[in-house]
């Protein structure tokens, strides 16, 4: 049987291209970049299938530039950069990949907390400057943990992950949805309150909604304004969540104490001033980059894109009522 030509639009854990390589013909980005605009339409044209990346737009321009794509796997678990109506009209399948990063993002999400509210980034270059002049009882007082109030805003499995693990520091937890969620209530033993009482009672606010149009700058300077000026805001989800140029006037009018980020609104770039900033705590976008969420990504990318090849239902599929 002739192998199926596909397209992988830069380089995954060997776990991954291992499935992928014995049935099918693979083009590899050559690059440790994402690939260009033209270069991923070029390469895309006359492949059957396609594994691409939070950093690939994929929209009707790009199923127009390759017509024979009979699915993709997107190797991520948020899916704002796929045309989902747009695969979906032309009968295109798409898949994502759920559940093997989730402890990795909410590990994450704890690791920014931690580092914001402790100061550790601030404390670490301060040591590393050779300018400390010995203990102080004043020195880098930071936010208390134990005992606070955590607000989870999207209770999806990374936001009842990040608040499973608040249980071992004593927190009262409280969580926004579009829905009351009453099996993550039990599971995590939140209460469910309104996005205004959530950033009005939190001393940390963090973010597990996905990017949709009614998420996009959920967190604009009024909601900041509403939030306690001790609390500390933490975001591994989607940059564009957050108006970032509003996020940093709000930390520097101190309408928040300070913000633990991995994504952003216009990667790689950041917001002007953001990175002045003292009180905030920066990750490129690594929250799932662990040794087994990748793997765990790699695998899942791969199966899912072999089993659209096969013309069978994918299990993360994103658009099944195509086979309906
Ligand atoms: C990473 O941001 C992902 O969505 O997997
Ligand atoms: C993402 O996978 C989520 O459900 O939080």
């Amino acid at each position: 049987m002739a192998k199926w030509k596909i397209l992988v639009t830069r380089r995954i854990p060997e776990e991954g291209m291992a499935l992928l390589a014995p049935d099918c013909d693979i083009e590899l980005n050559p690059h440790d970049r994402p690939m260009t605009r033209p270069e991923l339409l070029s390469s895309a044209a006359g492949k059957d299938g396609v594994l691409c990346l939070l950093t690939d737009k994929i929209d009707a321009e790009f199923f127009d530039a390759a017509p024979k794509v009979r699915g993709l796997a997107n190797y991520a678990v948020g899916f704002d950069n796929l045309d989902v109506a747009e695969a979906t009209k032309r009968r295109i399948p798409l898949s994502n990949t759920p559940d093997v990063l989730t402890n990795a993002t909410a590990d994450m999400a704890w690791a920014l907390l931690f580092a914001v509210a402790r100061r550790v980034v601030e404390s670490d270059t301060v040591m590393r400057s050779g300018t400390w002049p010995g203990w102080g009882p004043l020195q880098f007082i930071g936010g208390d943990i134990t005992g606070a109030t955590l607000g989870i805003v999207g209770a999806g499995r990374i936001g009842a992950a990040m608040a499973a693990r608040s249980k071992g520091f004593g927190m009262t937890v409280l969580y926004t949805e579009a829905r009351r969620n009453e099996a993550f209530e039990k599971e995590v033993g939140a209460r469910f309150v309104g996005f205004d009482e959530l950033l009005g009672q939190s001393d940390y606010v963090s973010v597990h909604v996905p990017l949709l149009p009614g998420t996009r700058h959920l967190f604009n300077y009024e909601a900041f304004g509403k939030m306690k000026r001790t609390a500390y805001l933490i975001n591994t989800a989607r940059g564009p969540v957050l108006d970032e140029a509003a996020l940093v006037k709000a930390l520097k009018d101190g309408l928040i104490a300070g913000a633990g980020l991995d994504v952003y609104e216009r990667e790689p770039a950041m917001t002007e001033g953001l990175a002045d900033l003292s009180n905030v705590v920066l990750t490129p976008h690594t929250a799932s980059a662990t040794v087994a969420s990748r793997r765990g990504m790699a695998v899942k990318a791969a199966t899912n894109l072999l089993a659209m090849l096969r013309g069978e239902k994918a299990p993360d599929c994103l658009n099944p009522g195509i086979y309906g």
